[in-house]
């Protein structure tokens, strides 16, 4: 990855980082690191509660200051360049601030106020549109203190939308939404990538980002463990398992040990009767199943299979994730 003077913003990345960290008194929450996210990228920003999502996120647009590292936003350094970046960049942060007596339209009207880019002239057409790009036309004129999380959600993407964007920064927009509101915010997330606007989407749900993302970075731990496009992703993670169907588990298990295949401890806890294991690169499947055979399995079904996006996040964070159906 090269760096580009400040002064030559149109680069080819949207955001770029280098060893950004933040420190909370002995807790490192951001470690380190260096994302690279592509214009025109629909950038999925994996990893379970905890990793530190939200804090990179709050460091891009300048809402804490980093302990150290670099992060530039649209080709500038921030927070430095903060006034002339954010009015081309919208956002949704966790527990967006809005006024619980206004109204959601009056909470957008000043909102869109506040933004000394924006035309008090066509203010109203502006807050009606992207009132009605969310599906809250309907509950405009009812308080937020009365909104429901989905509908407070939704305002805060509307928000994100009252002015074009080259840039939009959603942290977790699905948090909260029905299944229906969800394909909405997906469906609204790819009209926006369609228009050429880079989209920054964090999110702990796998599917998700397999439905939405050209790219991906995963983060455990405060640091970012893995990124590119989805499909380097799914070919990197293309390891081959081993599946065995036999009624001899224990013997099976025993087998694939001694030719240096580590078993799936899942299985064990399931009762069905299969063992599967990662394919090494010291056996072929033949001898495998010559070895299996020979000591006594009776094997009953043989198969290689390709390991599953999920498998390579648990590989990844060490931790499950949570998965839509
Ligand atoms: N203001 C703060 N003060 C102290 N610790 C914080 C603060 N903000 C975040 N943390 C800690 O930093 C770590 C990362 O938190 P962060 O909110 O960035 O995670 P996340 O990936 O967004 O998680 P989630 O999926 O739950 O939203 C957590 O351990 C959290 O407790
Ligand atoms: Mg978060």
């Amino acid at each position: 990855m090269t760096t580009r003077p400040a002064d030559h913003p149109e680069t080819e990345l949207a955001i770029e980082t280098h060893g950004l960290t933040k420190r909370f008194g002995t807790q490192t929450a951001v470690d380190g690191v260096d994302v690279a996210v592509p214009r025109g990228s629909v950038f999925g920003f994996l990893g379970p509660n905890g990793s530190g999502k939200t804090t990179t996120i709050r460091m891009l647009l300048g809402l804490i200051r980093a302990s150290s590292g670099q992060a530039q936003v649209l080709g500038e350094a921030m927070p430095r360049s903060l006034d002339t970046v954010m009015p081309r960049v919208g956002a949704l942060v966790e527990g967006p601030a809005f006024s619980p007596f206004l109204t959601g339209e009056q909470n957008l009207r000043r909102f869109d106020a506040a933004d000394r880019h924006s035309s008090g002239r066509t203010r109203a057409q502006r807050v009606a549109t992207a009132l009605d790009r969310v599906g809250l036309t309907h509950a405009a004129k009812k308080k937020a203190h009365a909104y429901s999380l989905g509908m407070k959600q939704r305002l805060g993407l509307a928000n994100a939308l009252l002015m074009p964007r080259d840039l939009l920064v959603l942290d977790e927009p699905t948090n909260g939404l029905d299944p229906q509101g969800t394909r909405e915010v997906r469906a609204l997330i790819r009209s926006f990538a369609a228009d050429g606007t880079t989209v920054f989407v964090s999110s702990h749900l796998l599917a998700e980002v397999e439905q939405l993302c050209t790219h991906v970075g995963v983060m455990s731990g405060g640091r970012l463990v893995a990124q590119g496009t989805l499909d380097d992703f799914r070919r990197s993670g293309a390891r081959a398992r081993v599946q065995v169907r036999t009624p001899d588990l224990e013997s099976a298990r025993g087998v694939l040990t001694s030719l240096g295949i580590r078993t799936d401890a899942r299985d064990a806890a399931s009762d069905r009767e299969v063992v599967t294991g990662l394919l090494p690169d010291t056996a072929s499947p033949e001898a495998i199943v010559a070895a299996l055979v020979g000591a006594g399995v009776r094997v009953r079904g043989f198969e290689l299979v390709g390991e599953s996006l999920e498998q390579r996040f648990v590989e990844l964070t060490g931790e499950g994730f949570d998965v839509v159906a």
